[in-house]
């Protein structure tokens, strides 16, 4: 009889439920595929009383995680309940039993996936987490083993699917921020606590996981420069629109000469620039690098099937090489400084009625040394003041703020409305 390694997953949620469809479903050709069938033998959840819509034939379902891990028939622990402290007790638990983890838990990972993976190491077991970060797409996988000879410079991701649905919905169909939450909640990609997404902090979770295996250095959620989307107003994404762009929450990991700088913001994204058109569900890395220069991967970026997909890839691979340790980042990060960045701007003002208002702004700006690449103005409508949003060439955080204070002191500015970056500038 071929060799059988058993599987015991706690959760069964909408993740949960499409591994246990795939392990019951396609043991044979995944048993083929790992050496090893991976065999599902147990399932703690947290409620026993909700319908759950998956057959599990000879499936242990109980309540009792810590059994689950603690039992001989399991040998290899699968995380899928999400939350930071009772799923990392868990994964804790099951590398000190020596059993392998596959994970899909970014927030935990972020918080204490240091320290996990250091243990997975001390005890010679396998600690996997692709589907942490982009689900289906193999961010992981490239930055961990395709890309191991290159230097990164830097990565430019669209990677929480909630808020790309979200803003994709205020432009195309000028749905409000709650209803276009919940239409991301019904299409089971939104965090169970959604401000998780909105807030930008599971963007900054899932940065800090690839900004690890990128640059090799122990990031922390706290190194994130982390904006959400909550200040993003229909007007930024009318004028975005009538700029050849959208605006997206954008997540941004780029080396400097002594640092790595990790953001989080709403970015206005133009057209020509590879994040540009990456719309809805879908997520998108674009990792640049010396060798292989910049490298795409786009897809789904989160829901049952694009997750289980990469939770089902590492089961795989574990069966393969359980005792393989997860890569151990051998730097700490240098402090960075967001401000010492170039990046290009946009800014949107409110103008006072004055003659050539407009510009009077252009003209600030370029004297403070912001040159104006692209500017769109708003005709005054019924007691609305005139307005001007501009895109300017890069320039350093630093110079940009002194340029906000000036719009702020002229007499033709009533107020600066939005600043935010700009990528794709030519
Ligand atoms: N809430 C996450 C998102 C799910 O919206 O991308 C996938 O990690």
């Amino acid at each position: 009889m071929a060799a059988e390694v058993g599987v015991g997953m706690v959760g069964l949620g909408t993740v949960g439920r499409a591994v246990a469809r795939r392990l019951v479903q396609r043991w044979e050709l995944l048993g083929e595929r790992a050496g090893a069938t991976p065999v599902l033998r147990r399932v703690a959840v947290g409620d026993l009383t909700r319908p759950r819509d998956v057959e599990l034939p000879q499936v242990r379902l109980d309540s009792n995680p810590e059994e689950l891990v603690d039992d001989p028939r399991v040998g290899l622990v699968v995380e899928v309940m999400g939350g930071v402290d009772r799923a990392s007790a868990l994964m804790d638990r099951a590398l000190r039993a020596r059993k392998p983890v596959v994970t899909a838990n970014k927030a935990a990972m972020a918080v204490h996936g240091l320290e996990l993976a250091a243990l997975a190491t001390e005890h010679g077991v396998s600690l996997r987490y692709e589907a942490a970060a982009g689900a289906g797409i193999p961010a992981v996988a490239v930055l961990r083993d395709s890309l191991r000879g290159d230097l990164v410079s830097s990565l430019e991701m669209i990677i929480n699917g909630t808020t790309n649905i979200i803003l994709s919905r205020m432009e195309r169909k000028g749905d409000g921020l709650e209803d276009a939450l919940a239409e991301a909640q019904r299409r089971g990609v939104a965090e169970a606590d959604p401000s998780a997404d909105i807030d930008g902090h599971d963007a900054a979770a899932k940065l800090v996981l690839l900004s690890r295996l990128a640059f090799d250095a122990a990031f922390a959620t706290e190194d994130v420069d982390t904006v959400g989307i909550r200040g993003v107003e229909p007007a930024d994404i009318a004028c975005a629109a009538r700029l050849g762009g959208s605006v997206k929450l954008v997540a941004q990991a780029t080396r400097t000469r002594s640092s790595v700088v990790l953001t989080v913001r709403p970015t206005l994204v133009l057209a020509g620039h590879p994040l540009h058109g990456v719309d809805d569900a879908d997520n998108a890395v674009v990792i640049s690098s010396d060798l292989a220069g910049p490298v795409l991967l786009r897809g789904l970026g989160g829901g049952g099937d694009s997750t289980a997909s990469a939770v089902v890839s590492d089961i795989v691979a574990t069966v393969r090489a359980p005792t393989e340790p997860p890569p151990l980042p051998r730097l700490r990060p240098a402090a960075a400084d967001a401000g010492a960045l170039d990046r290009g701007a946009y800014i949107r003002v409110r103008l006072r009625d004055v003659d050539e208002a407009a510009r009077l702004v252009v003209q600030a700006l370029e004297d403070r040394g912001l040159p104006v690449l692209a500017s769109q103005a708003l005709a005054a409508g019924a007691g609305d003041a005139a307005q001007l949003a501009v895109v300017t060439a890069p320039v350093a955080g630093e110079m940009l703020e002194r340029a906000l204070e000036t719009l702020d002191s002229l007499a033709v500015v009533a107020a600066v409305v939005t600043s935010m970056d700009c990528v794709g500038v030519a």
